[in-house]
């Protein structure tokens, strides 16, 4: 018998969900530690709205297990709820009710007792800088401000397990570095999360990452133990136009892939240190503008394009 300490917060094994013809998620087995905070990424349509939902009680898989807390999600998804708060991708906030009244609304839902509730709800509007607009109309704050409010109140119930589907997509990096410190404070008191994410940098912050294709979890490590599969082998060309560069060096000599970032191409090679020199030259050779090719720490990002040829 394992002590209530070396219990995963979550452990999930083989779920598995079908909507009509489309294999939504196929066997995805997860653990997450308490006191983690484990990301989901992946592309558009990846799965990861539809793992959370389940792991949240709120869709049935149509195979696989869930204990959350040791509570069986799939069999009794009411004793699961008492323990976890889920935010969905998109958050049910009553437009025509002003920022205190939402939260005293999940707060009521929630059960919360009211010193707690007073309490709780000034440090979390502390915290997520909507104090000044506690009177404010919620249909009229602003996208960021609307994900803040969204997670006040899924906290307003101090949840042991927090499943958050994109909390941050539309938020403001200023905002966004809010809603870490609430996080990150979070973690501290011993809330497991579970949280998607389609930015970059926030996954690096996560203690650990599924990434997750076609409804699978193709890696599941460390953002760093990802990112040492393609170590070394990753170089940068900036300058120039980024499209026709990508196209010039696709096909040279020991390229395996090449990915667009913005304003620059990130080239994947069998050995950076050996290319460099070489595909400079082939750009010279086309005419071609660029910056220095040199050698780039790997993003997940290029891990995801790496393992499974598809962009984040
Ligand atoms: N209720 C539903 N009915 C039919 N198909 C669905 C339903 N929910 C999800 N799907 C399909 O299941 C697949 C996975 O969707 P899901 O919403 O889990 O992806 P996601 O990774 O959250 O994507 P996004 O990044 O766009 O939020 C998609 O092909 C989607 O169209
Ligand atoms: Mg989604």
């Amino acid at each position: 018998m394992s002590t209530p300490s070396a219990q995963p917060a979550i452990a999930a094994e083989g779920l598995a969900r079908r909507f009509g013809a489309v294999e939504a998620v196929r066997d995805v087995s997860m653990s997450v530690a308490r006191g983690e905070i484990f990301g989901l990424v992946g592309p558009d349509g990846a799965g990861k709205t539809t793992v959370m939902r389940m792991l949240a009680g709120v869709l049935r898989p149509d195979a696989g297990t869930i204990a959350l807390d040791g509570i069986d999600v799939v069999g009794a998804p009411e004793r699961a709820k008492a323990v976890l708060s889920y935010m969905p991708q998109r958050f049910g906030l009553y437009e025509d009710l002003r920022v205190d009244e939402n939260i005293f609304f999940y707060g009521e839902l929630f059960e919360v007792p009211r010193a707690q509730f007073r309490q709780r709800s000034t440090e979390l509007l502390e915290a997520a800088g909507l104090a000044p607009f506690r009177r404010r109309l919620a249909g009229q704050l602003s996208g960021g401000m609307k994900q803040k409010l969204g997670l006040v109140c899924a906290l307003i119930h101090t949840p042991r397990v927090l499943l958050l589907d994109e909390p941050t997509t539309g938020v403001d990096p200023v905002s966004r570095r809010d809603f870490w410190a609430i996080l990150y404070r979070l973690r501290e008191q011993g809330v497991t999360i579970v949280m998607s994410t389609a930015y970059m940098d926030e996954a690096e912050r996560c203690s650990r990452l599924a990434l997750l294709h076609e409804g699978q979890v193709r890696r599941c490590d460390t953002p760093q133990r990802l990112k040492d599969i393609v170590r070394g082998s990753l170089l940068s060309v900036a300058g120039g136009d980024p499209r026709s560069n990508g196209a010039a060096l696709a096909d040279a000599p020991g390229v395996a892939g090449v990915l667009l970032m913005g304003d620059r191409v990130h080239v994947r090679v069998d050995e950076a240190a050996r290319r460099k020199d070489e595909l400079a030259a082939r750009l010279d050779e086309r005419g071609l503008a660029h910056a220095p090719v040199v050698p780039v720490e790997p993003g997940i990002e290029d891990v995801f394009v790496a393992l499974v040829g598809a962009t984040v």
